[in-house]
């Protein structure tokens, strides 16, 4: 598949490299027996897959079976020996089955160059935009997608969208001037679902991306509306390159997930100085756990710093911005961590 080139901020680590990299700086022993163990078990755990995708046995079944051994080995196994299982899964001859998926797939192959980005989300989305690929898929494709978008990750994702256009809803119903900022906006699904959008109760909803090939979408997409799409990073944020103003909501969601603790510090310091006062910063983060990482680190090569509420509160704990209030919340499917904080 093509691939397009991104200019990545070097920020988020959103590439097999980075991760890897990140991955190794926590420190690990890595003893030959523990690495040997794992390989035997998953060996058998994807030769086990692979028959029974031979055998025709129901696709919904072998999935979840799959899901849960791949994350019961990942819970028992050390990072740096999971990293090394991940990328021997991946070679494994079961991919030609579960790569029949798009959305494994597109996940996989990585066609932007680089994890996580709008266009993947948008199989999750179920969106009209990636319609034709999910039709296109083979039988067992198209079942296996129907497992991998109902997965806790994928509920999780779309619960999210509906959490944040309530956000900009509420906000414009108190204030018909409110501005908001989305960073790492992707392709800011969140605003088909926004009234306030639609009836123009806003004074501007900026969407900030690092990939110049979501920006194009989402400005083509609301061309003459108050959304206004900007190409920009973390990095351009904290070098303050870009002259934003200044902001009544801020909310990042799908982006700390890539974010190591001292720069996920340092960008939500920023946030809150971007804010007017009474403003909200909103951060959205993967919570740990939710039993699907085994099989996005493995055959979706999608990895992510999956967090607890405790991490969480890590982060805010290092702030020097005062704060109004401050609250850390799950949504009810419970696989995403939200912290809302006031000044
Ligand atoms: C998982 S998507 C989330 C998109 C959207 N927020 C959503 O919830 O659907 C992650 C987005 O983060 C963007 N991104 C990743 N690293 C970034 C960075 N360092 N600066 C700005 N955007 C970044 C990617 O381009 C991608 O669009």
């Amino acid at each position: 598949m093509k691939q397009f080139q991104t200019a990545l901020d070097g920020y988020s680590l959103v590439t097999a490299q980075s991760i890897s990299e990140h991955t190794r700086s926590s420190v690990n022993n890595l003893t030959t027996e523990q690495l040997k163990e794992g390989e035997a078990e998953l060996a058998l755990i994807l030769s086990l897959t692979q028959q029974a995708f031979e055998a025709n046995s129901p696709v919904q079944g072998i999935m979840k079976t799959l899901t849960e051994r791949l994350q019961a080995l990942r819970n028992k196994s050390t990072p740096v020996v999971w990293e090394r299982l991940a990328s021997l899964a991946q070679t494994h001859p079961v991919t030609s089955f579960l790569l029949q998926d798009p959305l494994t797939r597109w996940s996989f192959e990585k066609p932007r160059g680089y994890s996580g980005d709008a266009y993947l989300l948008d199989f999750i989305y179920e969106h009209p935009t990636v319609a034709a690929q999910v039709k296109e898929a083979s039988a067992l494709g198209a079942e296996v997608y129907d497992f991998t978008r109902r997965a806790a990750s994928a509920v999780a994702v779309r619960e999210r969208r509906d959490i944040l256009a309530a956000h900009v809803d509420e906000l414009a119903a108190a204030n018909s001037d409110a501005e908001v900022l989305a960073i790492a906006a992707g392709h800011l699904r969140e605003a088909e679902l926004s009234h306030a959008l639609r009836s123009e109760r806003l004074k501007r909803w900026v969407a900030l991306d690092q990939d110049p090939i979501s920006v194009g979408t989402v400005s083509s997409n609301y061309h003459g509306s108050r959304v206004e799409a900007i190409n920009g990073s973390v990095r351009t944020i904290l070098g303050r390159a870009q002259k934003l103003g200044t902001f009544d909501f801020i909310y990042a969601a799908g982006l700390y997930d890539y974010l190591a603790e001292n720069v996920a510090v340092k960008l939500t310091e920023r946030c809150l100085q971007m804010l007017k006062p009474g403003g909200k910063f909103l951060l959205a983060n993967f919570a740990k756990d939710i039993g699907v990482e085994g099989y996005m680190e493995t055959f979706m090569n999608w990895p992510l710093i999956w967090r607890t509420e405790r991490d969480i509160l890590a982060i805010i704990d290092k702030l020097k911005h005062p704060l109004a209030d401050s609250s850390v919340t799950r949504g009810e499917n419970g696989g995403v961590i939200y912290a809302v904080l006031t000044v």
